[in-house]
Parts: C-alpha cells; sequence; structure tokens
C-alpha cells in the first residue's frame, strides 16, 4: 500500500500519541515525557517514556520503539493498512484512494499476470507430453514425485524455439505481450522474437499470494548456465521475491513453527517433498534486506540454512553483513550449517530428516555467530589482541542501525568478550599466576550472603563514585561476581567508563539505564544497601569511597586466593608431583598478598 507522505504526518498529528497509549498503559507526566510500564515486557519499574513532541515511544527495558502506527500494529497485532484504516476512523480522516494512474498500472498488471500463468500452464503440460520424456526422467532422478511435481507446478520448455509463441498465440497472447511479461526478447540485429527459456526444466515462482510472476529453469545436461531466470521487468523482481514464500506462509499459519532459508529451488523442493513445507529461497542471489523483511513477516527468527564448507561461511558472514543493519527489536536470525558439502536436498537424499534435525540441534543465533565470527579460531594471547578484538565487537554491533538492538548486541558481545577474557586468564596457559577455576562451574549456585552484600556494596560504589572505578579498572574488570546480573552491570560499567573516563555518577547511571540496566540500577541503589555500607552513599567523601572499594577488592582476592589453596590441596594430595607442589606455593603466595593487603586498608 502506497499512501502519501503528507496523509500520514496528519494522521500522526491529529492522534495524540499519549492519549492513545494511556488507554493502554497508566501513563505518569515526566517533564516533557510520560513514563509508564511497558506493555510490551514484564516489568515493576517504569522504563517505558512516551514524548509527544517527537511522536514516538521508547522502552528502555525491551527497546520497544516507534510512532503511534506501529503502537496499535504492536499491540493489537494489525499490518499497517489496518492500522492505517483503524487510526484513520479515528481521527475522522478519510484513507485516499488510489490513483488513476494506480489503477491503470494495476489493470495491466492483472493483464500480464494471465499471461505469465498461460506460459507456466504451457510448460506444465509439455511436461506431461512425450517431448517431455528425458524431463520427466530428469526430475525422476533427482528424487522427485509425481505430487511434489504436481504441487511445484514444474514444467518443461522444449527444445524446438517458437514454443511458446505458438501455445501462447492459440489463445490470442501476441508478441509485445510476452515481452512485456518477460518471456521472450526480440532480437536487435534480426528483429525476431527470442524465447527466453528452451530445453530446459522449469520452476515456476510466485509472488506473496501465490501468484506466477516468473520463472527459473535449470539446464538438465551439460553447457549453459546451470539456473536461467526471468528478467527483472513489471511482475518479476529477484531481489524481492522468495521462492514458494506463499507456500510457505500457509505451512506457518498450519502449524509449521520453523521458516527454513535455503539456497536453491531444489532444496525448497525436496524439503517439501520430505514434509518441511516452511522453505524459501532467494532467486539466485545473495539475500536481499527485501528479502530478509519478506521472511520476518512471516517469523522473527528465520533459519538460514548453510553448507558447512567454506563458501557456506562465507555466506554466512555476507549474511551477516547484510543483516546486522537492518535488526529491528524482536527480528532476528538462526543460522543452521550442514555438513560440509551438502545442501538440504543433497542432505535428505543421503541421511533423510534425521540428518537436518542434528543440524537444527546446533542451530546459532545471529548474535552468537557475529561472536564466534569476531573471535575467530584462536583466543587472544596479548592485551594488544584482546583489544582490537574488543573494538572490533564494537565496531560490529555499531553497524547496527536500530538504537536498542545496537545497545542489546554491545551488552552481549561484551559480556561474551569479558567471560572468555576470565577463561583466558583462569585457563590452562596460566596455571599458577590465579586461581584455576572455570568460571561456570565456580560459580556457586547460592552464594553466601555475605558474599551478595559484599557485590551489591561493591556495585552502588561504582554506580555513585566513578573515579573510584576508574582507577580501578582493569583489577575491576578481570573480577568475577557471583551473581551474573551484577556482574553483567559491573562490566558494563567499566565500559562505560573505559570509553569516557570523565563520567559523572549521575552521567553514568543514565548511560546504563539507557543500555537496559535502569531497574537493576535502582534495585542496588538503595537505603538497605546504604544502611550497611555508607561509604557507597552518593555523599560519601571520595576517599572514604576510595578505602571501601580497597577493602572489597582486597577480600574478593582474599576469596579467590582461599579457593585456589584449597583447590591446590586437592589436586596436591590426588596427585603429588612437582607441578601441583609449584601450584600449591604459588596459591599459598596469592593468599599472603590477600591477607597483607587487607591489613594495609585497614591500617590506612
Ligand atoms: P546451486 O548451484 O547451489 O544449485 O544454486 P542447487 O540449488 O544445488 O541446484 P541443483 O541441486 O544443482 O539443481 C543455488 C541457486 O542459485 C541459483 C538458483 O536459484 C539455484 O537454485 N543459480 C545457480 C542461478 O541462478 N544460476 C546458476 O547458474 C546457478
Ligand atoms: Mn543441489
Amino acid at each position: 500500500m502506497s499512501l502519501p507522505q503528507s496523509f500520514l504526518d496528519e494522521l500522526r498529528a491529529r492522534i495524540g500519541l499519549a492519549g492513545l497509549i494511556g488507554r493502554r498503559v497508566r501513563l505518569q507526566r515526566k517533564g516533557r515525557e510520560h513514563m509508564g510500564l511497558c506493555p510490551f515486557h514484564n516489568e515493576k519499574t517504569p522504563s517505558f517514556t512516551v514524548n509527544e513532541d517527537k511522536g514516538f515511544y521508547h522502552c528502555f527495558g525491551c527497546g520497544a520503539h516507534g510512532d503511534a502506527l506501529s503502537f496499535v500494529m504492536q499491540s493489537e497485532g494489525l499490518s499497517f493498512p489496518d492500522a492505517v484504516e483503524r487510526l484513520a476512523a479515528e481521527a475522522g480522516l478519510e484513507v485516499p484512494k488510489p490513483s488513476p494512474e494506480a489503477a491503470a498500472a494495476a489493470a495491466r498488471q492483472a493483464s500480464l499476470l494471465e499471461v505469465v500463468e498461460a506460459a507456466a500452464a504451457a510448460f506444465e503440460a509439455a511436461l506431461s507430453a512425450p517431448a517431455g520424456g528425458d524431463a520427466r526422467a530428469y526430475l525422476e532422478d533427482r528424487g522427485l514425485r509425481a505430487d511434489t511435481i504436481a504441487a511445484f507446478r514444474l514444467g518443461y520448455a522444449p527444445e524446438s524455439r517458437g514454443f511458446l509463441a505458438e501455445r501462447l498465440g492459440q489463445q490470442g497472447i501476441g508478441p509485445e505481450q510476452m515481452i512485456e511479461a518477460g518471456l521472450a526478447k526480440r532480437d536487435e540485429k534480426s528483429g525476431l522474437l527470442r524465447e527466453y527459456f528452451f530445453g530446459r526444466v522449469i520452476f515456476p515462482i510466485t509472488d506473496r499470494r501465490g501468484r506466477v510472476v516468473g520463472f527459473g529453469g535449470r539446464r538438465m545436461g551439460e553447457g549453459g548456465p546451470k539456473y536461467l531466470n526471468s528478467p527483472d521487468g513489471q511482475l518479476f523482481h529477484k531481489g524481492q521475491l522468495l521462492y514458494n514464500l506463499a507456500r510457505a506462509g500457509e505451512a506457518l499459519r498450519k502449524g509449521e513453527t520453523r521458516l527454513l532459508l535455503v539456497e536453491g529451488y531444489m532444496d525448497v523442493i525436496a524439503l517439501a517433498q520430505a514434509g518441511i513445507a516452511a522453505a524459501v529461497a532467494p532467486l539466485g542471489t545473495a539475500v536481499t534486506e527485501a528479502q530478509l523483511e519478506a521472511a520476518w513477516r512471516l517469523v522473527d527468527e528465520p533459519s538460514l540454512c548453510l553448507d558447512g564448507d567454506e563458501a557456506g561461511r562465507r555466506a554466512a558472514g555476507r549474511l551477516v553483513e547484510r543483516a546486522l543493519p537492518i535488526l529491528k527489536p524482536g527480528k532476528s536470525l538462526g543460522c543452521v550449517f550442514l555438513p560440509e558439502g551438502e545442501d538440504p536436498d543433497s542432505l535428505l537424499r543421503k541421511q533423510g530428516r534425521h540428518g537436518l534435525e542434528t543440524a537444527f540441534e546446533r542451530e546459532l543465533p545471529l548474535a552468537e555467530l557475529v561472536w564466534q565470527r569476531a573471535l575467530g579460531a584462536e583466543r587472544p594471547r596479548t592485551p594488544e589482541r584482546w583489544a582490537a578484538l574488543k573494538s572490533l565487537l564494537l565496531d560490529e554491533a555499531g553497524r547496527i542501525a536500530d538504537a536498542s538492538v545496537q545497545e542489546s548486541y554491545r551488552a552481549f558481545l561484551l559480556d561474551r568478550y569479558y567471560d572468555a577474557r576470565r577463561q583466558g586468564r583462569t585457563g590452562p596457559a596460566r596455571r599458577s599466576a590465579s586461581p584455576p577455576r572455570q568460571p561456570s562451574l565456580g560459580r556457586k549456585p547460592d552464594p553466601d550472603q555475605q558474599r551478595q552484600r559484599q557485590e551489591r556494596e561493591l556495585i552502588a560504589l561504582l554506580l555513585n563514585h566513578p573515579a573510584q572505578a576508574a582507577a580501578r579498572e582493569e583489577e575491576l574488570a578481570l573480577l568475577d561476581l557471583q551473581s551474573s546480573q551484577l556482574d553483567r552491570l559491573k562490566s558494563a560499567t567499566i565500559d562505560c567508563l573505559a570509553d569516557r573516563p570523565e563520567l559523572d555518577s549521575e552521567a553514568l547511571q543514565r548511560q546504563l539505564s539507557s543500555l537496559g540496566y535502569a531497574a537493576l540500577v535502582d534495585q542496588v541503589l538503595s537505603s538497605a544497601v546504604y544502611a550497611l555500607c555508607a561509604a557507597a552513599r552518593p555523599e560519601a567523601p571520595e576517599d572514604q569511597a576510595g578505602r571501601m572499594l580497597e577493602t572489597l577488592l582486597a577480600s574478593f582476592a582474599k576469596g579467590r586466593a582461599v579457593h585456589a589453596v584449597e583447590e591446590a590441596q586437592a589436586r596436591l594430595a590426588a596427585e603429588p608431583n612437582e607441578q601441583n607442589l609449584a601450584c600449591l606455593t604459588a596459591a599459598k603466595r596469592e593468599l599472603d598478598a590477600a591477607d597483607r593487603r587487607i591489613e594495609a586498608v585497614a591500617a590506612a
């Protein structure tokens, strides 16, 4: 539906956003904005804001963002045209009717559709005719059943030139119409009509509504390009269509849950024959933005099937590049890597559905793929490479246009980054330097109360006294909090300060809120925490805060050292060798150092 921008602007202007949203959400005025509990996710403290002047809403918690139209679409599950109708009725506006030119173009298109449909029927009939014997044998050889061939309306374009002109001519369709419909072209030298397809198996390509708009043709033997497509024209736009989109949509409505994005026509057809109807393919080009948008209209996270070989991994790379900029809240991709050298068609023939199901189990979310690609095969070994990895990750996140998705990616990727760095620190390469434990295993499921309390105090200190935090950035970055929530908040804090060490507490907290930590920040900055730790209060003097930070860090260091000594003792008992003895000695030295550190703060 194309509507004049002026109409949409008028519509938005007439609908008061706060009034519209206020019917569903209790809003409170705060300065120039309204705030309330976000209707798109569950929350206890408000992070949903409505800016009446600018005409948009934004949730700092879940990233929901949009204007009056998107609010109606999201909250009532309406399509864009329906949302327009609904708001126009409310605003007392009439939705403009299409112009006469637009109406004429629609009529012309309808007649072209009939031409293409007639061609599809002619190709279908040719496949069943005696001359279609080779084509039938070819399809049979590729394992296709008669019902599959009929369902996809596969056909055959005979070798003989002029086949289509003759058939369509009998129905009163002339050369000019064939040209307009993308079935033939005029030879520049001879002026003769040349059909695009001959001597090929024909795959009709339909639009979103299942109407044939063009064709793909595959050669059966050697010679010439493997596949040919209709040229782009009035009906056919290869960057916008997806093969099998209409049937896939129907399958999803009937209960299939996964939408597969595969590379070829034959993959789609083989999947359907194996009972998986929700699969689509681009038409010989890399997946375009428009195609991703079309898939997103059906499911939130289409599953991209990629060959597990080098080419497949490169294709994944290109897709990441294309998908990242256009991600939206809730819209992403999954990546399914097939065994090396296989496409869904060949995999199904070799292993049946089981082979595919196995690959589905290892599906990676796009964000995970971004992380793994950035990390590469080997963990960085030097601080410089860690720094390079971090800036690569931030670059990747920076390519996402949608602000809230960008922030979520930053948080996710940095989370992975710090996890990996901690693992690197405690991994086998530097056994003696620090306590040898995996963070995920070492994190006690039920951290003792004192530790929990200390962790909250630490965060409160960092939030209220960023200068102290900035001075301790290195140690804080490597610190491993038991509460994974607080650990993420701590990493985010360090990151903000690493970028801008001069941030004051208010700016820091604002930035963390915009990264989605508003609720957690509120929870930590509570009177309960201040009651136990006066130095964490915002008004506490900086030197007191600094001493408290040092006390907490020393206490955490001691906890780590105690743990390391216990582990080293156990290992030495189990396997008394020189290496384990050296480990124990090193751990004891660490414990000693931690004790001295605690004494030093106490004395200060
Ligand atoms: P593939 O080369 O992977 O072929 O092309 P395929 O799908 O496995 O086909 P079969 O199994 O050999 O029949 C994937 C897609 O790329 C486009 C087609 O859309 C094809 O389905 N393609 C391929 C072309 O447009 N032209 C070509 O010459 C080759
Ligand atoms: Mn194939």
